[in-house]
């Protein structure tokens, strides 16, 4: 969590590192705060978001500097814990994302030696304890501090006596360099270097990295050189850009259909999905959080119908605390960022317990490819909005494929079959088109249903279960309404005592294997005065009959149905969200990637 950048080169520090930081602020934006090092030290932060800070600020003059946008851990949300934080002379700056889980007893220590604090930031330990090991050299102290640290860090550092250099250094949290003519960059994600450069070098655990106007040099933590080859990234400032549309969570529900198509591009004509072929596994566990965790709900169903394989989900965060199965599964991990601390923990126990794993990120050279055996990448493009949307639709694609590819590898899928399944995956981004088309009735009935709403349950069965629990974080989480879902058949073992005329439900019921039961679920709910907004098959006379809405989505066999359906329900959430006039891409509290447990 939280967002650093890091800048030496020949032009004014300040507006780059404050139009960087912009590019960061999903990552965290409850308070933020910058440091350049001119002819001194000088620190500026603030509470809130970084326009906030930006109002407010001094003249800062210097061609060195770092910033930070935060998402707290340790220590409320205020101007004091803001970053960078700064030792006892005032010389040294530091901005951190992770966690230093020895701080306690560094910070004890260090007080008892004389150090200062004025914070209750576990980061606060780290300056002061570069602040003990300076003697002349940053880099020197920064190594000698980190030896004595446990914990995720992703850290950039300047000193008031050593203008033109900034050091960085990564543990478990993401930390990537720019490269440019005269000038170097440090970030925790390529979106802030876009506008500068396309060239980047990721830095690895354990590493540091020095930057200076001339370059960055990598080294390990014991000094040694590290070589490591510059990648250039295919994204470009456009995708960091909102484009016209009034939010980025609009904007990139509308590009789900380019994600879709991208996502198969060159991979359908032969199943050929980066090398994947089932092995020697007798069931698939797929471990995710959050919305990838929907997605992975929905692939246990997805494997089962095409592959005919044993497929399980769970919560990466509960992964780690049960008994792993005798069978050893595949373990496929799931994370549009990469960079999910609970997800990364459990990939490195699916390791640790002798399975096989397989990652399905967005994002390219992040640390969960690195962790696992393989990796296939969705490419659904950059994604900003806090909420995750086109991502987790490109998720459900690579699970299709994935399904595809393991029943012809084990004879569970006739070469028939897979070919009508591949037209119809052909067929998806007009399946998502046809319900983007349906954009200003969505508004309409979130309107009707979402603005004034204080509940909202969810409800879907088999397939369409976990779709609507994803319908529902996403209600709850941009709007701020108590949204819940359940398995429809569910509702009369207890939540049903929930449902009354205020209570608005929004209920899937395409045409699935339990569409009829479905509807009467419905009817159970009707019964009690609710309203019922449906998702359901376009040309289905009977729905109507049992609720009060309905928003069509294309037919489809059951098993893709997700795809349309989670277009509607995104759109519904995001007009739900906007007439109350909630702060779309930043919702309160969250942040786009938890890189923390
Ligand atoms: O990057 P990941 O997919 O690993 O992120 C997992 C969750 O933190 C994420 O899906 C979160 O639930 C989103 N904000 C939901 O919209």
């Amino acid at each position: 969590m939280c967002g650093i950048i890091g800048y030496a080169g020949r032009r004014e520090a300040l507006p780059i590192l404050l139009d960087g930081l912009k590019r960061l602020e999903y990552r965290g934006y409850d308070s933020a705060g910058v440091a350049i090092v001119g002819s001194a030290l000088q620190v500026a932060k603030d509470k809130g978001f970084i326009a906030d800070l930006e109002a407010h600020l001094p003249a800062m003059h210097g061609t060195t500097g770092l910033a930070h946008t935060r998402w707290a851990t340790h220590g409320a949300p205020s101007k004091v814990n803001a970053h960078p934080h700064t030792d006892c002379t005032g010389k040294i700056a530091l901005a951190h994302n992770g966690i230093i889980e020895n701080y306690s007893g560094l910070r004890e220590r260090l007080e008892e030696q004389g150090h200062v604090f004025r914070t209750e930031t576990d980061t606060e330990s780290l300056v002061h304890l570069i602040e003990a090991h300076y003697r002349g050299d940053l880099e020197a102290a920064v190594r000698e501090a980190l030896q004595e640290v446990r914990g995720s860090y992703a850290i950039a550092v300047v000193h008031a006596d050593e203008p033109g250099r900034v050091i960085g250094a990564r543990n478990e949290s993401p930390l990537v360099v720019g490269l440019a003519p005269d000038e170097t960059f440090l970030a925790s994600d390529v979106p802030a270097l876009l506008k500068h450069t396309d060239k980047v070098v990721y830095v690895m655990d354990k590493e540091m990295v020095v930057l200076t106007p001339e370059g960055a040099a990598l080294r390990d933590l014991q000094g040694k050189t590290v070589q490591r080859e510059p990648q250039r990234i295919t994204w470009n400032l456009e995708d960091a850009e909102k484009g016209g549309f009034e939010h980025f969570m609009l904007k990139e529900i509308h590009e789900t259909p380019k994600a879709i198509q991208e996502t198969l591009l060159g991979r359908l004509a032969n199943l050929e999905v980066d090398g994947f072929r089932a092995e020697d596994f007798g069931s698939v566990k797929l471990v995710a959080c959050g919305t990838s965790y929907h997605a992975a709900l929905v692939g246990k169903y997805i494997i089962e119908e095409i592959a005919k394989v044993p497929a399980s989900a769970e919560l990466a965060s509960e992964y780690r605390y049960t008994q792993g199965a005798a069978d050893r599964p595949l373990v496929i991990l799931l994370s549009q960022s990469g960079e999910t601390a609970d997800t990364l923990g459990a990939a490195r126990e699916a390791r640790r317990r002798g399975c096989k794993t397989l990652a399905i990120t967005n994002v390219t050279g992040s640390s969960l490819a690195r962790e696992t055996d393989k990796t296939i990448y969705t490419r659904a493009g950059l994604e900003i909005g806090v909420a995750a949307t086109k991502t987790f639709v490109a998720q459900l694609i690579v699970l299709y494929l994935i399904a595809l590819r393991m029943g012809l590898d084990r004879g569970t899928l006739g070469y028939e079959e897979a070919e009508r399944l591949k037209d119809e995956l052909r067929s998806l981004p007009r399946a998502a088109l046809a319900v983007l088309d349906e954009e200003d009735a969505i508004r309409d009935l979130a309107a009707s249903y979402g603005k004034e709403a204080r509940d909202a349950y969810y409800l879907g069965r088999h397939v369409n279960y976990p779709v609507a629990m994803e319908g529902a974080l996403k209600l709850k989480e941009i709007s701020y309404v108590h949204a819940e879902a359940y398995a429809a058949g569910e509702l009369k073992h207890g939540p049903l005592a929930l449902i009354t005329k205020d209570t608005p439900i929004i209920a899937i019921a395409v045409d699935d294997p339990t569409y009829e039961k479905m509807r009467s679920n419905l009817g159970e709910v009707a019964a009690r005065g609710a309203r019922i907004l449906a998702v359901g098959t376009e040309g289905d006379r009977e729905l109507p009959k049992y609720v009060d809405d309905v928003i069509p989505v294309p037919r489809l066999p059951w098993v893709f149905s997700p795809v349309p359906v989670s277009v509607a329900l995104m759109l519904f959430a995001y007009h739900a969200a906007r007439l109350r006039g909630c702060p779309i891409d930043k919702p309160r509290n969250l942040a786009k990637s938890v890189t923390v447990e």
